[in-house]
């Protein structure tokens, strides 16, 4: 970009560092309080959130990786911050709280920060105060943009819709460094995360909720089978479930759902999850695959599936409520495997 010389980035870049110093912030011991910057992140987050957090929470929050997070928690946990309990429900979840000393911490430095910042723009007339936001805004936002840019894994799109083998698949994923793998324990929080985020937005799934009782039953049944697709950071970016889309005499037609994480679609990624399942249930003896309510509003979701064979077999008509109490129609697509 012409406009983008090396003297004005390095110029916004000693800026931040003059905020950074200005709001002490590479003072370890933070005013005498005996918390650490990333404590201070933690402390902050546990007290905005509504829900209890997990570790896995805090690091998707401040965007560290996990063993860091763990080790920030298991410091915090010495000082006394905060304790861990386990989920009743899952014990595999163990949830980050309070203690009355986290508490006591976190209100006596948030004021302290408040009033540095309140003090700052008080120093500023109205427009200047109304630049810091706006500025402040896109930095951050540009910061974002950029870090999942660089996260996204370079396209796997290869304009090959239909691939000959799952090998095929494993090969093309290789390539990028990604790579299917059956679901283990471990990608749990990860796809958990991603089944959230799609079902929050009420437009691919009708699922009442993205509670974690609905993500065992969609996902988890006795007859599923889950893949999940990771970068090469190792974080998981997909994922699928296969399983009989009905059963006894009617077993023999697979069903299956695909979550793709937001940062990662429109790279090929779905279209090798979706081939990668049609190759596995035909190696099941499956001979056909059907999605039973593809929601007519999905319209990339339906312009893959035609793209990899499925054809719309039927329309339930008002199948689906919307957020807004109206309704929209749903389909059932459909397409053999036995001639993969
Ligand atoms: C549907 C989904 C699985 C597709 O995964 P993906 O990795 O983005 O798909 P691909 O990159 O392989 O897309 C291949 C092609 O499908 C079509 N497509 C996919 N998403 C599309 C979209 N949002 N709008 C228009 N076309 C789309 C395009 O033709 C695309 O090719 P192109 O990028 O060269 O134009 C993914 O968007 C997702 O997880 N969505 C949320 C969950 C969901 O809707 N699941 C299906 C429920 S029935």
């Amino acid at each position: 970009m012409k406009h983008l010389s090396n003297q004005k980035i390095n110029l916004l870049r000693q800026n931040a560092r003059s905020v950074v110093r200005e709001l002490g912030l590479l003072n370890d011991a933070y005013f005498e309080v005996g918390v650490t910057l990333a404590e201070r992140h933690l402390l902050i987050e546990l007290s905005s959130c509504q829900e209890p957090l997990t570790a896995g929470d805090i690091a998707e929050r401040l965007l560290l990786d996990k063993s860091t997070v763990s080790r920030l928690v298991a410091k915090a946990v010495k000082k006394g911050f905060i304790t861990c309990s386990t989920d009743q429900k899952d014990k595999r979840k163990r949830f980050l709280q309070f203690t009355e000393l986290g508490k006591n911490t976190l209100f006596s430095f948030e004021p302290i920060a408040f009033n540095q910042t309140k003090n700052a723009l008080q120093t500023l007339n109205l427009e200047e105060i109304n630049l810091v936001y706006q500025g402040m805004a896109l930095y951050a936002q540009g910061l974002r943009n950029s870090r999942l840019q660089n996260a996204a894994p370079t396209s796997l799109n290869t304009g090959v819709n239909k691939v000959e083998s799952l090998k095929e698949v494993h090969n093309l994923l290789h390539q990028f460094g990604c790579k299917l793998k059956a679901y283990k324990l471990k990608d749990d929080e990860e796809l958990f995360a991603i089944f959230q985020e799609v079902v929050d937005t009420g437009c691919q799934f009708p699922y009442e909720s993205s509670s974690r009782e609905e993500f065992q039953t969609q996902f988890f049944g006795s007859t599923s089978q889950v893949y999940v697709c990771r970068s090469p950071q190792g974080h998981v970016i997909g994922g699928f479930y296969l399983k009989p889309n009905y059963s006894g005499r009617s077993g023999h037609i697979a069903n299956a759902a695909y979550m793709i994480k937001s940062t990662h679609r429109r790279l090929g990624i779905g279209t090798l999850l979706i081939n990668a399942s049609l190759h596995i249930a035909r190696s099941l003896g499956f001979v056909a695959m059907q999605f039973n309510r593809v929601l007519s509003e999905n319209a990339g979701a339906i312009k893959l599936y035609e793209k990899l064979g499925f054809e719309i077999v039927g329309t339930i008509p008002n199948a689906i409520r919307n957020a807004d109490g109206s309704f929209q129609d749903a389909y059932t697509m459909y397409r053999r495997i036995d001639n993969l």
